[in-house]
């Protein structure tokens, strides 16, 4: 295998692709040779932190690298979209061998944070806006694929998770909650394929220097710096390197497992 192109040959779908974390992971991907399929909710989505004027452009962005690419929308909560994007990419592009399930965020049902987003204050809507675009659309997307990786004896999955799902705390409360339980659904999927050979794996990042993590919060200007200390913020690189790792045949006898990419925040066993 040639390192440098490890994926060539892949087909790759990263969904909340458009922009952030999914992007860079997409980008990733496609150095590494995969063809990918760039998603999210909307043509516009990319635009909503300046990242990109739309998605297009994200996906014209990825073919530059010389790769195939694509552009689907659609909401990852809805089933019936869900579906139409897997038709649409598989007919396009071919059978999808890596499926990363990246969209989702401590998004309100009406957008910006849930407010308050504790424990006991969190609004119903919001919790439930939020396992949709966690839990629920991470689940969609996997039986809209895994089923085809299964009979092809070939696949890899990465969800993605937080570190927020491996701590309590006292604030994106829903958030973690929904985090958690994408962590423990790999899991239980990665005990269905097993014998299939489809690996399934999930990465829990840290705080990561992403358009909306910038937007969205106080940041705290000492954890910017990329110097000899891992107390900082992730660039989204050091992400998308160990999803890339997970994704290729690198990683051939991985799964299951929940690999936590914070620089040393949670530094404890499960
Ligand atoms: N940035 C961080 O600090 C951080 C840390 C841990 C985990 N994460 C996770 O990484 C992922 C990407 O985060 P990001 O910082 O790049 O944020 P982001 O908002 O830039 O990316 C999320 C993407 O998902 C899309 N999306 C959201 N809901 C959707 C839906 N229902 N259907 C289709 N697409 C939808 C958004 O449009 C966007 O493109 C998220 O799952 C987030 O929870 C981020």
């Amino acid at each position: 295998m040639n390192d440098a192109k490890m994926l060539e040959g892949k087909i790759a779908l990263v969904t909340g692709s458009g922009r952030g974390l999914g992007y860079a992971i997409a980008h990733r991907l496609a150095e590494l040779g995969a063809d990918v399929a760039i998603h999210d909710r909307s043509q516009e989505a990319p635009a909503e932190f300046g990242e990109f004027a739309d998605l297009d452009a994200s996906a014209a962005s990825i073919a530059a690298l010389g790769v195939r690419a694509m552009a689907v929308t659609g909401d990852i909560s809805d089933e019936s979209a869900t579906q139409a994007m897997v038709a649409a990419v598989e007919s396009t592009l071919g059978p999808i061998s890596v499926l990363v399930n990246c969209a989702g965020g401590d998004i309100a049902a009406q957008g910006g944070k849930p407010n308050p987003n504790d424990a006991l204050g969190v609004k119903l809507e919001d919790i439930r806006a939020l396992f949709d675009r966690n839990l629920i659309g991470t689940m969609l997307m996997c039986r809209a694929i895994v089923p085809g990786m299964m009979e092809r004896h070939t696949g890899a999955v990465v969800n993605i998770a937080s570190a927020a799902a491996h701590f309590g705390r006292d604030t994106e409360v829903a958030y973690g909650s929904a985090k958690a339980a994408i962590v423990h659904y790999t899991r239980c999927l990665a005990a269905e394929t097993r014998e299939q050979g489809v690996r399934v794996n999930v990465v829990s990042p840290g705080a990561t220097k992403t358009g909306r993590f910038m937007a969205t919060r106080k940041t705290d200007p000492t954890f910017m710096e990329e110097g000899y200390s891992l107390n900082r913020y992730a660039n989204p690189r050091e992400i998308a390197n160990g999803v890339a790792f997970l994704a290729s045949d690198m990683a051939s006898f991985v799964h299951g497992q929940a690999l936590r990419i914070d620089g040393g925040l949670t530094l404890y066993s499960g």
